[in-house]
């Protein structure tokens, strides 16, 4: 019989495309998400890719009640990832509450859900974020945790934490925290991607939109940092590779393949690449000549960072296949496509 994993967060970007992966690893799938920042729609385009609509259930994990009926009836969940949160960081900052409350919250009702429907094993979406800038870089996962620079960033370093004090306090339980570096790109079907709602925080989405006719032009964030081209650097991983760790981190927990109760792994190609070539590697693959200007720095910009990710390539036997261009492309198929449906 097929394992059914449930997906809070599954209509969203990540959870999509892990949903994507795990129907065609031949598990059972169950989406929850309160549609906050995704549609659901969604689910029907995850049945479209894989054949197999997985069931979408609506509501707000912060509800403990609705979240209790929902483990009533489905007594035979496996494991949970658990994508659900509010990732704005710039929103973190004027509104705490709201981010520490549904971050927070949903993530322990989702771990009494655990203890009382015997759930054994969950992922959590953890960010590099919580390193803040590394004094040593590649950033090892044993780097040290740096003070949040917003509280969107904080409710990832104390969720890490909730997780692994319920993981010492219940033997039944394990877990493994994720650290995304920065996930870019879309299903190759063009499907599903990246959808933010206004406009967008984050670089790759930005500079589709831009290319687009969307927005009027791109603004670098500075650069005069201590960089080869003065713009700042990051990981960008193709977000099929990341939703891939995913799967495989399941299954290790499953199969009893963990050496620890909890782990944390770091999920990145392990090349920085910075702002401008992140440009050149859009123009690449578009054939379009992108709109933008220097400007000042972002307050709160990490001047450079990216993983050392061979602790995940040598315990999980996981490594990104697709290059930054192959991202880029996937990004700019899926900007195009939704763009003509909306
Ligand atoms: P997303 O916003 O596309 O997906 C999150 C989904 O969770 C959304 O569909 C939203 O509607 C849902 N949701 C939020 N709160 C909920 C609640 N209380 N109950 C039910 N559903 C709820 O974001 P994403 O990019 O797919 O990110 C997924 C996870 O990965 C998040 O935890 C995020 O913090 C983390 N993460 C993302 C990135 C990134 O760059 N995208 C990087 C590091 C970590
Ligand atoms: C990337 C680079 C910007 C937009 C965020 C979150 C972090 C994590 C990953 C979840 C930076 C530059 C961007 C623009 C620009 N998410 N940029 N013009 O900064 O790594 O972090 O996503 O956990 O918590 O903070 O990603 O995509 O916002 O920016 O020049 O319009 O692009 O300065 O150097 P970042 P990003």
């Amino acid at each position: 019989m097929k394992k059914k994993i449930l997906v809070t967060g599954g209509t969203g970007y990540i959870g999509s495309h892990t949903a994507v992966e795990l129907i065609e690893d031949g598990f059972e799938v169950v989406l929850i998400d309160n549609l906050h920042n995704s549609e659901a729609e969604v689910a029907e385009r995850i049945g479209k890719i894989t054949g197999t609509k997985p069931r979408l259930e609506v509501f707000d994990i912060c509800d403990r009640e609705k979240l209790n009926d929902f483990f009533q009836r489905n007594m035979d969940v496996s494991a949970i990832i658990h994508f659900a949160a509010y990732k704005a960081v710039g929103e973190s900052v004027s509104k705490p509450l709201d981010y520490y409350w549904n971050n927070l919250v949903s993530l322990i009702n989702i771990l009494e859900g655990m203890k009382d429907y015997a759930v054994p094993a969950i992922v959590f979406s953890s960010s590099c974020t919580v390193y803040g800038q590394p004094e040593k870089l590649p950033v090892t996962e044993d780097a040290p945790i740096q003070p949040a620079i917003s509280p969107y960033g904080n409710t990832k370093q104390i969720g890490e934490e909730i997780i692994r004090d319920t993981v010492a306090a219940n033997k039944n339980i394990r877990a493994v925290s994720l650290r995304y570096f920065n996930p870019i790109g879309a299903h190759k079907s063009a499907l599903i991607g990246e959808l933010p709602r206004g406009v967008p925080e984050n670089l790759v989405p930005f500079i589709t939109q831009t290319a687009l006719g969307l927005r009027d032009e791109l603004k670098i964030f500075g650069d005069d940092y201590d960089t080869p081209d003065g713009s700042c650097i990051r990981d960008y991983l193709h977000v099929v590779d990341l939703a891939k760790a995913h799967v495989i981190a399941v299954k290790r927990m499953l199969e009893n393949k963990n050496k620890h109760d909890y782990e944390v792994f770091n999920l990145g190609t392990g090349q920085g690449v910075s702002v401008l070539e992140a440009i050149k590697s859009f123009e690449r693959v578009s054939g379009i000549k992108l709109k933008y200007k220097i400007t000042g720095r972002r307050a709160g910009d990490i001047e450079k960072i990216w993983a050392d990710p061979s602790f995940a390539n040598r315990e999980l036997g996981w490594k990104t296949l697709s290059s930054l261009d192959e991202a880029m492309k996937t990004a700019w198929e899926w900007e195009k496509a939704v763009r003509k449906k909306n």
